[in-house]
Parts: C-alpha cells; structure tokens; sequence
C-alpha cells in the first residue's frame, strides 16, 4: 500500500518511516513528490490541524494520507507553546534559538514538567478519516543535551532514562515517544483494515 506523509518535516518523516520498516507499506513525503503548496494551520488543537493536513493534501493527491500534528506543552507556561511549536519565537528561529527561548521562558518557575503531543489523521480523499493519539511526559532541563531527534528533543528529559529525547537512539524514542504511542495505535489499525495476510 503506497502512504503520503503529508510533512516537510526530516525528523518526523525519519520517525514515521522507521517506525514501519518492516510493514509492506511504500511512504512518500511531499518532496518526493514535489509538492511544495504548504497549508496553514490556523486552529487551536492538535486534532484540527492534523485533520486540516490530512484533508487538504489527500485532496490535492487523491493518496491515502498521513498527517502529524503535534508539539510540546509546558505546564508553568499554560501549555505553550503547543500548536505554535514549529514557529514559537517567529518563523525564522533554529530549533536550537527556540530551545533557548524556551529555556529563558521558564528559567524563573520551579515546575519545569511538560508534555509532547501528537495526533495522527489518516485520510483517503474525503471518504473517510481515523485519528490516533499519543502523549509523553517528561521535565525541561536548564540547557540543551543531546544531538538525536530534533526540535525541543535537547531540552526534554526523561526521568526513565536520566536522559534528554536528544540522547537517546531512535529505536527507543520510537518505543516511548507520543509519536510511538500514536503510531502503535495507527499500526494496529492499518493491520487490521488493510495489511491483512
Ligand atoms: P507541526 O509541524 O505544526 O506539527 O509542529 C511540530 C513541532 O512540534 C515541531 O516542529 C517541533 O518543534 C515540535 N515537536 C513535535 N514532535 C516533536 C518531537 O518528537 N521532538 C521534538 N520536538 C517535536
């Protein structure tokens, strides 16, 4: 079965794929296919704009599509960043001047306990959609560690591993991580529906 991972983002699509390298499926992200049309994500949920993904590019490529929405909630900031994850700080910030915007966020709040969302949507042209959830908690360290993953991996730390996400190997991210959790849910359903032996 051939998937469109409807993201520009490398570290997601590198989590996505890794997580089904032994499921019969062919993925292809949007480069690959050279759509470059970005859509907005004008809403205030995970849900929404993971559905408004799914739905915009399954439309525009007739594939079957896959959209990931998801960011990092911390709880003394009131769930910020969370949908503005990707652009906290304006647009033109490095995943690394993001993570010491944060840091310098936070730097006065005893609670440092945070969140990593994400919703999954599965779409086939407007015919119909499913959605997959996952999360994982962990606490914001006072400086960046780490160079595996991307994004706020450097500053999210967990007390399971006494590591940030950033220093630990993607096959266990992929078993721990919100994106794990959403996409073990996905693999069941995509095993169940349409991978049948
Ligand atoms: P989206 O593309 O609007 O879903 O934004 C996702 C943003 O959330 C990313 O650009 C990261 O900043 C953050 N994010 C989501 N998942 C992860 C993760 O697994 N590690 C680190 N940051 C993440």
């Amino acid at each position: 079965m051939d998937i469109l991972i409807a993201s520009h983002n490398e570290g997601k699509i590198f989590e996505i794929k890794k997580y089904f390298e032994y499921f019969s499926i062919n993925f292809f992200d949007l480069k690959s296919l050279d759509i470059h049309e970005s859509v907005s994500e004008p809403f205030d949920t995970f849900q929404q704009n993971s559905f408004h993904k799914a739905d915009y590019y399954s439309a525009i490529s007739g594939m079957l599509v896959l959209a990931d929405d998801s960011g990092l909630e911390v709880e003394c900031l009131n769930g910020r960043p969370g949908v503005l994850s990707a652009r906290y700080g304006g647009e033109k910030l490095s995943d690394e001047e993001r993570n010491l915007l944060l840091l310098d966020e936070i730097s006065d709040f005893n609670n440092v306990k945070a969140k990593f969302k994400c919703v999954l949507t599965l779409c086939q042209s407007k015919q119909w959609v499913s959605i997959f959830e996952g999360e994982c908690e962990g606490l914001i360290i006072d400086k960046l560690k780490g160079s595996n993953g991307f994004g706020y991996d450097p500053i999210f730390f967990l007390e399971k591993y006494s590591k940030t996400i950033a220093e630990i190997d993607t096959e266990i991210k992929n078993k721990i991580s919100h994106r794990a959790i959403a996409l073990k849910k996905l693999s069941k359903f995509l095993e169940k529906n349409f991978l049948k032996v």
